[in-house]
Parts: C-alpha cells; structure tokens; sequence
C-alpha cells in the first residue's frame, strides 16, 4: 500500500498529532507524516515534528504571501492530505479549491451542534444530555464539511469544562484515525 503524504496543520499543544504520528507508524495505515505546519512559532506541537523528524513551517498568517509559502511548500513534499487539528485559522477559498475533499478538521461537539469556539462551555450551559467529537471534510462553512465519524458519550452531573475536555479528547485520538481509515478506503 502507498501511504498518501499527509500535512498537519496545528496552532498549539499537537495532541491529536501525536496520536496521528503514532497511528501512521502502524504498516497499513493510510498516511504518513510528511510535513507539520503551525501559525504559531510557540506551539507546543511542533516539539512532536522535532522528536520525530517531521519537516515542519512556521507560517504568519498576517504576511500577505503566507498562502503561497504553505502551497509551495505541499508540492515540495508531495502533499495530497491534509489534517487540520487544532489549526485555529480558517483556510480561504482559494486554498480549498485546490485541496476539494482532501481536508479534514477535529472539532470537539457532536456536529451540527455547537459550531466554533468554547464549545464546553456551551455544551453545559445548553444542559446536553451527550457531548463528543466530530471529524469532518472541510469546505467554505466554518465546522460545516461533511461528516465523516462522530463519537460521543454521556455527560455526568459532576463534569465541569475541564472533565468535558479530557473526555472529548480521548475520543478524538481514535476517531481522527479511524476517519482516515474509513475515507481512505473509498479513494
Ligand atoms: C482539539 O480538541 C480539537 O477538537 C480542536 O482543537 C483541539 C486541539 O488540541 N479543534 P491539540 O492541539 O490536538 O492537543
């Protein structure tokens, strides 16, 4: 099996890279870890790119050429996937006309509930019954790609922001891989 070249887009700590790192050491996983980008030269992430050898570029979104950096930067490495996790940017038009059906983003809810930030917050205040994760194709709607694999699980009277947080997480390491998994098999 060919591994597609897989770029990781991130803004802070990399969790969910450091489990897509450790999923696609498995033989036939689908992608490899070709290149990690972060808009953020702080990010706690790119210490994974670095334990691990994995290029990574430091892009700042406030440069006007920034996108054209990142695209020459994919076709030197032969980028044809692209996982955003935790990437905290929205990725312009232009951009996802090139990559049509080759994006996808984590987003912590159970989608099409609680669409962007604070989502814990929310979940609380709304006073769900459920909460979880969500990994979905990226188009020009903010969280609003198609879904592919949702993973969920009940909320407890005790669980605070934190709790939520910690719970939703665990989910999201196996759902990214297995939404990689299950994609990839139709391709
Ligand atoms: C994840 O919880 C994801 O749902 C959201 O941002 C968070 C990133 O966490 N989009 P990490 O940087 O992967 O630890």
């Amino acid at each position: 099996m060919v591994k597609k070249n897989t770029c990781v887009f991130i803004s802070g700590y990399g969790s969910n890279l450091r489990h897509l790192i450790q999923s696609s050491r498995v033989n036939n996983f689908p992608i490899r870890i070709s290149l990690v980008i972060s808009n953020n030269k702080n990010a706690k992430g790119l210490l994974y790119a670095k334990m691990n050898s994995i290029p990574y570029l430091i892009i700042n979104t406030k440069k006007r050429n920034f996108e054209n950096k990142i695209l020459n930067e994919l076709k030197k490495h032969k980028i044809s996937f692209i996982c955003l996790a935790g990437y905290m940017k929205i990725i312009s038009k232009k951009f996802l006309q090139l990559f049509t059906k080759t994006i996808i983003n984590i987003h912590p809810s159970l989608l099409p509930k609680f669409k962007g930030l604070n989502t814990f917050e929310r979940v609380l205040k709304n006073k769900e019954k459920k909460t979880g994760c969500t990994v979905h194709f990226v188009n020009n709607k903010l969280d609003g790609g198609t879904r592919i694999i949702q993973k969920s699980f009940f909320i407890n009277k005790n669980d605070n922001e934190k709790i939520l947080k910690d719970k939703t997480q665990k989910l999201e390491y196996r759902a990214f891989s297995e939404a990689i998994i299950k994609i990839m098999r139709y391709n």
